[in-house]
């Protein structure tokens, strides 16, 4: 998953020519809705179908049982044989209308609540959304979820579509009561546009044809209010961006830079800057396939060739050079979370714009926002579907524009960083100045300087394993051995850490990410003073400790994973823990009822039931020297 981008690359294709006509759109609702219903009644109406579809939907229509001389237009939608059969939409799926008025192109969105991925996916280049809701049950929970992601995502129109009419009996003040309480729904989200429609898919009522079964509403029918939404307002007149997905060389000399224009246009001659290096060149000409254009605007794929050689990467943006972007590294953005893992402040994870791939973090999760009562929520984790104003903070500088000026400047997936699955989706709100104010102080004797003085190379030794592997008796013994030698050394120990620095945090999974984020600044900081630091916590999430490794840098880190099976831990029980744990008188104890998730490449495992800890302790040593930290 990690190749997708938002927003969404066109299915159609990149076309060389932005149809004015063209509307991207996107459905949501539940099966149960009647959502495939209406999209295939859309297309059936429309004469949208082929003579082989309409005779194989008359066909299906019979064998899957719809009432004598109907037709179940949900069975157009069988992209997929399992969703004919199981009648559930599973993915994301395009469709292709055309009107004499005008192109749609559908992103049909599934509606369980854990595919909130795909409507994010969907929602990332449409211009408007069709929410269904059954007027026998109303605007419900997932109705305002829709609702409001689609405006998180920047749709600015939304038809509320009032299925089922008919199993009201067409009831005017039934579908008033929906329209008014959706109306103040999107009132408060902010969505300027709002068209509510009473309709029956299964009839046709209001979809194409206007019903003489509803004569309290004399709004447009679905298909004459989708006609004439405005279409995108592709921004031409914003200054010029293009986000660079591809350098091509072509011959010897020529290098083109391409990508699909996000805002404005460029003609030769025109002045551009590399917002990333601040390198300024000239276009030279304009290239497509074998022809060379006068211009080029936003929504185009191009490709540019430039005057001079600058150097421009993938992932790089070249922007009109008299109004380029801004650049910043701290951000308040909208998270919307995708994954059945959830989200962490203080985890490390990777951010992509564009084709430009970053590492960082989420440094806090300002509030969660309650899609039912949009009440602001404080929250220390983000699960699956749950939407939060977020701080995010990245190791280096991006050129960005907030989402609701430039989507394709604005938003990122988010990227975790072991499984490489998208677990999150993110738009920009604004950049915190914070970076901008806060200056790094080099100072004159650095590390290099105090590790020389010590004759010693810095490093961290991360001990990791579960409680009561003997994680500590190992790591003061190897400190006593290096003291011993006259190293110079640090321990930071779990327990005696969490008397201090980390006093004010428990067990919870959020905690730990947060007590291991500290420990890993504070070694950072020792082996900038060039000590050879002893850390001795569970650490039980592999992405922590990648994230400690990364912050520390590779070659200045050891990961030793002490590799005591659990039962064995247990039997120990220094502590009285593990028997505490079961008793149930101590929550979230690792391995009990937390996870441990064991290293997969640590530079050592030590197996304590067979070697004694004196002896496991002189192999830590023999590695350090085996590598040079002794000098
Ligand atoms: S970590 O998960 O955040 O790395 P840490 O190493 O600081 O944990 O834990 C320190 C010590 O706290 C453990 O060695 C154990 O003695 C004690 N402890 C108390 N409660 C728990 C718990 N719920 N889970 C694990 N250890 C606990």
């Amino acid at each position: 998953m990690a190749d997708v981008s938002l927003p969404l690359i066109d299915p159609a294709g990149s076309s060389t020519t932005v149809p004015g006509d063209l509307l991207r759109l996107i459905t949501c609702g539940s099966v149960d809705d009647g959502k495939s219903t209406l999209i295939g009644r859309l297309l059936f109406d429309t004469d949208s179908l082929t003579e082989d579809q309409r005779q194989r939907l008359a066909r299906d229509s019979a064998r899957l049982g719809a009432p004598e001389g109907e037709l179940d237009y949900s069975l157009l939608l069988d992209g997929l044989e399992a969703e004919r059969e199981q009648r559930i939409t599973i993915d994301v799926a395009y469709r292709f209308l055309t009107t004499p008025r005008r192109k749609f192109i559908i992103a049909d969105c599934p509606g369980h609540e854990q595919y909130t991925r795909n409507m994010v996916t969907g929602a990332s280049m449409a211009n408007a959304a069709v929410v269904l809701c059954d007027a026998r049950y109303g605007v419900l929970t997932q109705t305002r979820r829709h609702a409001f992601i689609a405006a998180l995502m920047g749709i600015r129109h939304v038809v509320l579509a009032v299925n089922k009419m008919d199993l009201v009996d067409f009831d005017a003040d039934c579908f008033h009561a929906i329209a008014s309480e959706f109306r103040s729904h999107a009132e408060q989200i902010e969505l300027p546009h709002v068209t509510a429609i009473p309709l029956s898919a299964r009839f046709g009522d209001n979809v194409f044809h206007r019903s003489a079964r509803t004569p309290f509403y004399t709004g447009p029918t679905l298909l004459e209010c989708l006609e004439s939404v405005p279409s995108a307002p592709a921004s031409v007149s914003s200054p010029f961006r293009l986000p660079v997905q591809w350098v091509a060389r072509v011959g010897g000399n020529f290098r083109g830079y391409a990508g699909t224009i996000a805002s404005g246009a460029v003609r030769p001659g025109m002045k551009v800057v590399n917002v990333h290096s601040g390198a300024v060149s000239e276009v030279r000409r304009l290239v497509e396939m074998d022809r060379e254009r006068e211009e080029a605007v936003a929504g185009e794929a191009v490709m540019i060739e430039l005057s001079s050689e600058i150097d421009v990467a993938r992932g790089d943006v070249l922007a009109d050079a008299e109004a380029p972007p801004e650049l910043a590294d701290q951000f308040s953005a909208h998270v919307v979370w995708l994954h059945e893992q959830p989200m962490y402040a203080g985890r490390a994870y990777l951010f992509k714009f564009g084709a430009a791939t970053v590492p960082g973090t989420i440094t806090e999760i300002r509030y969660q926002i309650d899609v039912n009562t949009l009440a602001h929520v404080a929250t220390r984790a983000l699960h699956q579907n749950e939407v939060a104003q977020v701080h995010i903070a990245l190791s280096r500088r991006i050129p960005f524009e907030p989402y609701a000026v430039n989507r394709f400047l604005g938003s990122c997936i988010i990227i975790d960083r072991l499984t490489n699955a998208t677990v999150g989706a993110g738009m920009i709100e604004f950049a915190l100045r914070r970076s901008a104010n806060l200056h790094w102080q080099n100072l004159i004797v650095d590390k290099t300087a105090r590790s020389a003085l010590k004759g010693q190379r810095p490093a961290v030794i991360w001990f990791t394993g579960l409680s009561g592997s003997g994680k500590s008796t190992i790591a003061n013994l190897v400190e006593q051995k290096l003291h011993a030698e006259g190293r110079h050394t640090y321990t930071l120990d779990g327990d005696n850490i969490r008397h201090g620095l980390s006093r004010d945090l428990g067990f919870t999974e959020a905690d730990r990410v947060e007590n291991i984020r500290r420990v890993a600044e504070a070694a950072k900081l020792f082996v900038d003073a060039g000590l050879i630091v002893l850390v001795s916590f569970i650490s039980p999430y592999r992405a922590d400790r990648d994230a400690a490794r990364a912050l520390v840098g590779a070659d200045e880190f050891i990961e030793v994973f002490v590799d005591t099976p659990p039962e064995e831990c247990e039997r120990r029980d220094p502590k009285g823990l593990y028997r505490k744990a079961r008793a149930g008188l101590l929550k979230n104890f690792t391995g009990v009822d937390a996870p441990y998730e064991p290293p997969e490449a640590p530079e050592l495992t030590l197996q304590t039931l067979r070697t004694p800890a004196e002896e496991l302790a002189e192999q830590v040593v023999s590695f350090l020297r085996s590598r040079g930290y002794l000098g």
